[in-house]
């Protein structure tokens, strides 16, 4: 589908960033003040504004930003239906010199586009997008949070906005752009379920599009490992349930021997995660061996009676770099060595917040500066 841009971007002068500027209409009642700041969990505090762009007749228009608030619907709305819903998310950070810089979105803005391919929407153009991003972070900077952990949440989204129940892609789609002041998405090393009957992502399926149904399809599965009494479930593939997928909404990695092992995501059922590609750049680039490739859970068990399983981690926007504490398969608990002991996630813990909160040189320049 085309993305023709007709919108009219209005050039602010003395921009900065040599980006245009999208109209604003600013709020007139600041909710900043009104912020516990020391209280965040995540996802229920949203900042000022948020940059709204409409798609019909095969273009994009009335791109601006506007006071956060609610927007209405036709309960025949074709998204309420059928789920043509994608999102992404990426988060803002501030340094010590109160200087904002917004981590690595140019890589989910290219994970958004090809979800939209996979749902048959169309594409967002780059103007709205990455600019519409700067801009709006830009204007609500003052809702980026600095304590260690915390940082501003950003979640672009676009559905289906035909009135319409016949089932068949939409032809008329919003993309909305918001923020959300957020501590810690995890504050404790993670108990995983090995799931062995429900799926995340199938060969052929969409398990590689951040798209709404895929997080719909979980929650299910992940309340009743809730009530068993563990934080997530360790996902696996969808003909044997043998090989590892994804933790909850994070991709994972296994350290055995000194090797790290991840999914590869040839098969289309792992989402190519911004931190997953970090970590592996990171690891590569001090010469640490990572393969991505299939990993089934009798490695993991073998590895673990050997001695060889030295950590497991996730990784994520929301979430950085999580330790897992113990995995549980068929009744069997595979515990791990005290993450005390471990030496890689730890080190990428602190290699990505000495980054984010800009304490180290970003020679991948990975940070953009707002
Ligand atoms: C993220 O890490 O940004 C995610 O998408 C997880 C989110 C669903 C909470």
């Amino acid at each position: 589908m085309s993305d023709t841009l007709v919108a009219e971007k209005k050039p602010v002068a003395g921009n900065i960033h040599g980006i245009e500027s999208w109209p604003v209409q600013r709020t007139g009642k600041s909710r900043l003040k009104e912020t516990n700041f020391s209280h965040l969990p995540f996802g229920h505090v949203f900042s000022d504004h948020m940059l709204v762009a409409d798609y019909a007749d095969g273009a994009w228009r009335e791109v601006g930003i506007v006071p956060f608030g609610a927007i209405t619907l036709s309960p025949a709305n074709l998204t309420l239906h059928y789920g043509q819903s994608i999102f992404e998310g990426i988060k803002a950070y501030k340094n010590q010199q109160g200087e904002a810089a917004i981590f690595r979105p140019d890589k989910n803005f290219d994970r958004f586009l090809k979800s939209a391919k996979r749902m048959a929407m169309p594409s967002v153009p780059r103007e709205i997008f990455l600019d519409g991003m700067m801009q709006l972070v830009a204007l609500d900077k003052d809702w980026i949070p600095t304590e260690e952990g915390s940082s501003l949440y950003i979640r672009p989204l676009m559905f289906a906005t035909d009135d319409l129940i016949g089932v068949k892609p939409g032809k008329k789609y919003k993309f909305i752009l918001f923020t959300s002041p957020t501590g810690p998405y995890y504050n404790k090393p993670l108990k995983l379920y090995v799931e062995d009957y429900y799926v995340r992502a199938c060969e052929g399926g969409v398990g590689a599009a951040k798209t709404a149904g895929n997080y719909a399809a979980s929650l299910y599965p992940t309340e009743e490992v809730i009530r068993k009494g563990f934080d997530q479930i360790l996902w696996t593939d969808a003909k044997e349930h043998q090989y590892l997928q994804e933790c909850g909404t994070m991709n994972l990695f296994v350290v055995i021997n000194g090797k790290v092992l991840t999914a590869g995501l040839d098969k289309g059922t792992i989402l190519d995660g911004v931190t997953r590609d970090s970590v592996i750049q990171i690891l590569r680039g001090q010469g640490i061996d990572v393969e991505e490739r299939l990993v089934s859970i009798a490695e993991l068990i073998s590895a673990h009676q050997d001695g060889s399983l030295q950590e497991v981690f996730g990784s994520g926007t929301a979430a950085n770099i999580i330790f897992i504490s113990d995995m549980q398969y068929h009744g069997q608990n595979i515990a791990l060595k005290p993450h005390k002991q471990w030496e890689i996630a730890p080190m990428l813990l602190k290699e990505l917040n000495d980054l984010h909160y800009g304490r180290i040189e970003d020679t991948r320049e990975w940070m953009w500066r707002v």
